[in-house]
C-alpha cells in the first residue's frame, strides 16, 4: 500500500461513526438544554489571530501550528483551537449588541496541532467547545462547568475529577510573574532553550513545559494562590460556592495554569480517573478569558468556556466499559428472482425509501439463497420476496423474519402494509 492516513490522524470507519453520532447527539441535546447555540467558523484563520490570542510563547503557537502561505501571500493557520475564532466572530458580527447577553455558543469541529502522536493525542482531533461571552457573573463559570459535566454524565462516565484554580486578574498575574522570574532566574541554565526565552516574556509557561516538567524547581515555584488579590479571591470563592450548589465536587490545584495565554480567574480541567485510561488523563480544559475581545479591538466582553475532544471522550467511555446503543438495522430486504422480478422490486425499493423505510436489495446477481443470507447478515426485520409468479399475480410475499410468518400482499398495498407492520 503506497498511501496511508497521515500520522496523528485517523479514518473513522462506519462501525465507529455510529458511536460518534451518538456522542454528537448527546452534545447537541445538552447544549440545547443550556441554551447554547451552534456556531461554525472556518477551519483556517489568519495566523496572527492565534499568535495574538493564544499567545506567542505558548507551545501551541511556537511548535504546533499548521501554518501555510496562501496564493495571495497571506499567512494562514489551520485552527489549533476554537476560542480565538469564536471571539473573532463575536467581535466581527457585533454579537455584543444582541440583547440576550451573555451570548452562549457551542461548536463541534476538527482542530489541528502538530504534536507528538500518542494515545489520546492526535494531529487532527474534533473538539466540542462551549463559550459564554458577555458576562462576568461567577454563576456562569459554574454553568459552563456543569454543561461539560452533564455531557460526560449523559455519556455514562463516572470516573471523573474536576480540578479548579484561579489565575487571578492582571494585577495578581503581574506580581506572580515577578515572583516567578525571581525564582527561576538563578537556575535558568538548567532549563530548555524554550524556557530560557520564556523567562522574561512569560514565565508562567515554564510551569507547563513538557520538557522540564520533572525539574524540582517547578514544584517549588511560587503559587498563584498566594498572589490573588481580594477581588480575585472573592470571585473564586463565589464560583466554588455555585459549584457546591450544583453538587459538583472539585479539587483545587494551585499548579493548574493551562497552556494557553488568554486565561484569567477561573481555570479548570476535567480528568478521567479510570484505570484503563492512558497516560494523558485530561478530558476537558477551559477557563475565563476576560480581556480577549478587547485584545482584537472589540469592546469589553468577559468570557468563559471549555473544550473537550470527542476522541478522548470515546477513549474514556471505552476505559469505563460503556456500551453504545445498538446500531439501527435494516427494516426491509427485497429478494427478487429472475429478471422480470427485479424491476418491480427495484421500484418497490424506491417507494419504501421515499417513505423513510431503511431498505435494500441485491446488486451482486446472487441466487435466492445468497440473497436470503444477505438479508440475515443485515438483520432485516422484513423480507419481501418477488418471483415470476408474484409478478404475474401483482403481489409480493412478505416474510416477518422474527417469527417466520409470511403473507401474500397486493402490490398496491405493499408500502402501507409493510410500514404499519414494522416495529419502529
Ligand atoms: P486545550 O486545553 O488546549 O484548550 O484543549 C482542550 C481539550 O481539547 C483537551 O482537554 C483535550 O480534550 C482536547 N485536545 C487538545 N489537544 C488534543 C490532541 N492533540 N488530541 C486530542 N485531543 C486534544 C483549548 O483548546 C481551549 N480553546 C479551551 C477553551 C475554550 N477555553 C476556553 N474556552
Amino acid at each position: 500500500m503506497i498511501f496511508k492516513v497521515p500520522r496523528g490522524t485517523q479514518d473513522i470507519l462506519p462501525s465507529e461513526t455510529w458511536k460518534w453520532q451518538q456522542v454528537e447527539s448527546i452534545i447537541k441535546d445538552v447544549s440545547d438544554a443550556f441554551r447554547y447555540k451552534e456556531i461554525r467558523t472556518p477551519i483556517f484563520e489568519q495566523t496572527e489571530l492565534f499568535q495574538r490570542l493564544v499567545g506567542e510563547t505558548t507551545d501551541v503557537v511556537q511548535k504546533e501550528m499548521y501554518t501555510f502561505t496562501d496564493k495571495g501571500n497571506r499567512s494562514m493557520t489551520l485552527r489549533p483551537e476554537g476560542t480565538a475564532p469564536v471571539v473573532r466572530s463575536f467581535v466581527e458580527h457585533k454579537m455584543f449588541g444582541i440583547p440576550d447577553q451573555p451570548v452562549k455558543l457551542f461548536y463541534v469541529g476538527p482542530m489541528f496541532r502538530y504534536e507528538r502522536q500518542q494515545a489520546g493525542r492526535y494531529r487532527q482531533f474534533v473538539q466540542f467547545g462551549a463559550e459564554a461571552i458577555g458576562s462576568a457573573d461567577p454563576a456562569i463559570d459554574a454553568e459552563v462547568i456543569a454543561l461539560a459535566m452533564n455531557v460526560y454524565e449523559r455519556a455514562g462516565l463516572s470516573d471523573l475529577k474536576l480540578v479548579l484554580n484561579s489565575l487571578g486578574d492582571t494585577e495578581c498575574r503581574k506580581s506572580h510573574k515577578d515572583a516567578l522570574i525571581a525564582h527561576f532566574s538563578p537556575h535558568i541554565a538548567e532549563f530548555c532553550s524554550d524556557c530560557k526565552s520564556r523567562l522574561d516574556l512569560n514565565p508562567l509557561r515554564i510551569l507547563d513545559c513538557k520538557v522540564d516538567s520533572e525539574n524540582p524547581l517547578i514544584a517549588t515555584a511560587p503559587s498563584l494562590t498566594d498572589y490573588l488579590n481580594e477581588d480575585s479571591a472573592a470571585y473564586f470563592e463565589q464560583v466554588k460556592s455555585y459549584l457546591d450548589d450544583l453538587n459538583i465536587s472539585y479539587e483545587v490545584d494551585a499548579n493548574l495554569v493551562r497552556g494557553l495565554d488568554y486565561y484569567n480567574h477561573t481555570a479548570f480541567e476535567i480528568m478521567s480517573t479510570s484505570e484503563g485510561f492512558g497516560a494523558i488523563t485530561t478530558l476537558c480544559g477551559g477557563g475565563r478569558y476576560n480581556g480577549l475581545a478587547e485584545d482584537i479591538g472589540g469592546p469589553s466582553a468577559p468570557g468563559i468556556g471549555f473544550a473537550m475532544s470527542i476522541e478522548r471522550l470515546l477513549l474514556a467511555m471505552n476505559a469505563e466499559g460503556k456500551s453504545f446503543d445498538e446500531e439501527p438495522t435494516l427494516d426491509v430486504y427485497i429478494v427478487t428472482l429472475g429478471d422480470d422480478a427485479k424491476r418491480p422490486g427495484f421500484k418497490l425499493l424506491n417507494e419504501l425509501r421515499k417513505s423513510g423505510i431503511r431498505s435494500d436489495m441485491d446488486y451482486m446477481d446472487r441466487k435466492m439463497k445468497g440473497q436470503m443470507k444477505s438479508a440475515d447478515r443485515l438483520n432485516a426485520e422484513v423480507v419481501v420476496v418477488i418471483g415470476e409468479d408474484e409478478v404475474a399475480e401483482n403481489v409480493a410475499m412478505v416474510r416477518n423474519m422474527s417469527d417466520g410468518t409470511q403473507e401474500k400482499i397486493a402490490t398496491s398495498e405493499l408500502v402501507e402494509k409493510i410500514t404499519s407492520s414494522l416495529k419502529r
